[in-house]
């Protein structure tokens, strides 16, 4: 028979993989015009799988299998259908495809549930766009914060207009909004973006937790000027503190014992020529702990780093966070039934941490959440070598349409 339902995702993943901004290389932002035909896309595959499809008010894709009766709570299934720059094909469509053809496969087999089955294809998880991150999860969890509607992107186009481009009325993004009651669970399935799963030599594992995050963007302003006639010891270069900066919070959280991660991945220096000290410099940082308490502690300690970096160099600071999220745990009950599917295919049960970041955790305002991880190759990703084998996009598949075919809502004992 061969791995059927792996074949069809790798295929997928490839179609969708080819909608993107330049040909060379895959970046979806959310709301681009890209970003929509992956969304059209989508909710075609969704309807081939006896799916009820439509957009939510974000410009989430949202599909639906009914149960063995109309309008039952659902289980709901989901990832992201927007990527980082250059980014690799699997990261979020894996979840994603993986859903569709479960429910494709039930669908083919006139099997009905005593549940709804939804998925999600969120619109924004990654955040490139506007700073702020997980905009499609949030809106659908209530949690959505309006005032990031006038956030700009880099073009200077704000968010309110982004969304009236893309065919979304952004005073309806309540409308996205659905009630506890409505879900059962949610369950993401997602690649590893590590190299845990690849050294355990599993194609699965549970995840038991996804860490939380802050993201903040920090602007330094100094003084432009000639790059021939002011004197070093009378400049305020921005760039210059800026890149003092950026190695102090390399070595903070290098020299941290109990796994703080902290990355600078945008910087942009003004005016930006060759012969202009630079004047203003604004730059992002992200830092995760498994820990929120450390997190908090960490952040602290950088941005006091900084302070004392800019007054040193008089240098203006102004430091914002842009995002923030408590690290989430996966609901014990919910981890069994994950569990049980994993065994089930006959695969030991290994249960790992997230490091990264995923749309649990906004669900978790409105339900219990879990997490299947597939094994990547290399723990490479964020990177266009991102690759999953179609073998292990088989055992996801058929993990997750017995965790489906299986699951339990949660009872009084659980
Ligand atoms: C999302 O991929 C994140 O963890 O930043
Ligand atoms: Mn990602
Ligand atoms: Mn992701």
């Amino acid at each position: 028979m061969g791995p059927l339902l792996g074949q069809e995702i790798v295929r997928r993943i490839e179609t969708l993989g080819a909608i993107s901004e330049t040909p060379a290389h895959l970046t979806r932002i959310f709301l681009t015009p890209e970003h929509r035909a992956a969304a059209d896309l989508l909710l075609s595959w969704m309807q081939d799988a006896g799916m009820r499809a439509h957009l939510d008010a974000i410009g989430n894709v949202c599909g639906r299998y009914e149960g063995d009766r109309p309008g039952l709570p659902c289980l709901m299934l989901g990832s992201h259908y927007d990527t980082v720059r250059d980014a690799g094909k699997w990261d979020g469509p894996l979840g994603l495809i993986t859903a569709i053809s479960c429910v494709g496969d039930l669908h083919r087999r006139g099997q009905r549930l005593p549940f709804g089955v939804e998925i999600t294809g969120f619109a924004d998880e990654e955040g490139v766009r506007f700073a702020s991150t997980l905009l499609g999860s949030r809106a659908v969890a209530g949690t959505f914060d309006e005032s990031v509607l006038g956030a700009k992107d880099r073009s200077g186009i704000p968010m309110r207009e982004a969304l009236l481009r893309f065919g979304l009325d952004p005073e309806r993004i309540g409308a996205a909004a659905r009630a506890r009651g409505e879900l059962l669970a949610y369950v993401e399935l997602h690649i590893e973006q590590g190299p845990v799963l690849e050294a355990q030599d599993l194609p699965v594992g549970v995840v038991t937790v996804i860490s939380g995050a802050t993201r903040l963007t920090v602007s330094l302003t100094g003084m432009a000027g000639h790059a021939g006639t002011v004197p070093m010891a009378l400049r305020r270069d921005a760039l210059a503190g800026a890149a003092e900066c950026i190695v102090a919070i390399e070595e903070f959280c290098r020299t941290d014992q109990g796994g703080l991660v902290g990355t600078v991945g945008y910087i942009n220096a003004m005016p930006g020529a060759t012969n202009v000290i630079p004047g203003q410099v604004s730059f992002t940082i992200d830092i995760r702990a498994a820990s929120d308490a450390h997190r908090n502690l960490a952040v602290a300690d950088i941005v006091r780093r900084i302070e004392n970096i800019a007054g040193r160099r008089r240098l203006l600071l102004q430091a914002d966070v842009t995002h923030e999220n408590r690290t989430v745990p996966c609901a014990p009950w919910l981890k069994r039934q994950v569990a049980d599917a994993i065994a089930g295919e006959g695969y030991r049960v290994f249960e790992l941490p997230s490091g990264a970041g995923h749309d649990g955790m906004a669900m978790i305002d409105i339900a219990d959440v879990a997490m299947l991880f597939v094994r990547c190759r290399g723990g490479i990703s964020h990177h266009p070598d991102e690759y999953v084998d179609v073998a292990d996009a088989d055992v996801g598949a058929r993990v997750l349409l017995r965790l489906i075919e299986n699951f339990r809502p949660r009872q009084p004992a659980d």
